[in-house]
């Protein structure tokens, strides 16, 4: 079916060309902000004929089972198999069934949230999005602490839990876990080879000591769908972001929606460094050709849909 891009394409020209270290991104209205339930509407209305997040947010038991073979979204040539604890732990029915929600906060990960006091306002959403298992405890006055659902990379268990190497990082690990009592568990297991055993570890400590999580696997299809829905709207995304996938899905779940710590940048509005983490000292190549992401990219359409009133991007500090 042909689909007629959302207004937020613009001319297409605007959004193809980074310029490097963009800063000029900064200006965001930000006091006379207003909600466009409209175009909202219209845009979770185009992101339905690519997917259906409710469904694609996770594969169901009962669609698979134990040992069948699996393909890497990204590495089509590399399989896996269904372990039987993986099959475990996959959902009866879809963890975002009928939910809907009508402020939700997607919390990226920059350091631009650093001394942003915006905890408070994070929290005080009906929703909260995290990713990538990202710290709160340490940085609650400025993240908030609230989380509904979390993204786990299965990358992060190696960067941000020395690949559980010792009893320590297995406990930390293990206790960053429990501290998610009941909140949904977003692990793309399949995306790209090399991380099956990370998965494997997590899912097992989540088995063995019961961790009151709900776990969700993306569908196969998904990835290639947020890029279809984005690429018709002129947004040539090579491999969307957690961050952008989340948005995208939430439009879903979610009226108005609010993200917090998007900013691909190395330098704040007046021209401070900003940390590529709000949690660590890891560096970023924001515009890199080797970044499987286009980062810049995305918040330049994430700004425009700000613009538009879509959705918010908070970038300042909150009082
Ligand atoms: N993000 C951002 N600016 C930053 C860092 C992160 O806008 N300086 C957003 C991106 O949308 C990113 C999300 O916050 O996907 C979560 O950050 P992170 O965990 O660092 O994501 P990555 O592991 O770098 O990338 P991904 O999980 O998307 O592959």
């Amino acid at each position: 079916a042909k689909v007629e891009p959302t207004p937020l394409s613009g001319s297409g020209k605007d959004v193809s060309h980074p310029p490097p270290n963009c800063n000029n991104t900064a200006k965001l209205p930000s006091n006379n902000w207003t909600f466009n339930k409209t175009l909202s509407k219209l845009i979770r209305k185009n992101i339905l004929r690519f997917l259906d997040p409710e469904r694609d947010i996770s594969i169901l038991k009962g669609t698979l089972k134990p040992g069948d073979v699996i393909h890497y979204v990204f590495d089509r040539q590399s399989t896996t198999n269904i372990s039987e604890n993986l099959y475990r732990l996959l959902p009866t029915a879809s963890p975002m069934k009928n939910q809907h929600h009508r402020r939700c906060a997607i919390v990226g990960n920059s350091g631009i949230l650093l001394n942003s006091s915006c905890g408070a306002e994070i929290d005080s959403h009906d929703f909260v999005i995290r990713c990538n298992l990202a710290p709160v405890e340490q940085y609650s006055g400025d993240v908030g602490w609230r989380t509904n659902l979390v993204t786990m990379n299965p990358s992060v268990v190696q960067r941000a839990f020395q690949d559980l190497a010792s009893e320590e990082w297995r406990e930390r690990f293990l206790q960053r876990l429990q501290s998610l009592s009941g909140s949904v568990l977003w692990i793309p297991a399949f995306m790209a080879k090399g991380g099956e055993e990370r998965v494997e570890w997590a899912i097992r400590l989540i088995l063995l000591h019961t961790v009151n999580v709900r776990t969700a696997i993306p569908s196969l299809r998904l990835l290639h769908a947020v890029r279809g829905y984005w690429l018709t709207n002129n947004v040539h995304i090579k491999r969307p972001t957690t961050g952008l996938l989340m948005y995208t899905m939430a439009t879903r779940f979610c009226e108005e929606i609010h993200l917090y710590g998007f900013w691909p940048f190395p330098l704040d509005p007046q021209g401070k460094p900003v940390s590529y983490h709000y949690y660590d000292t890891l560096k970023y190549e924001y515009t890199s050709s080797s970044s499987p992401h286009t980062m810049p990219l995305e918040f330049r359409t994430l700004s425009r849909l700000h613009r538009q009133g879509a959705l918010r991007l908070h970038t300042g500090t909150c009082n």
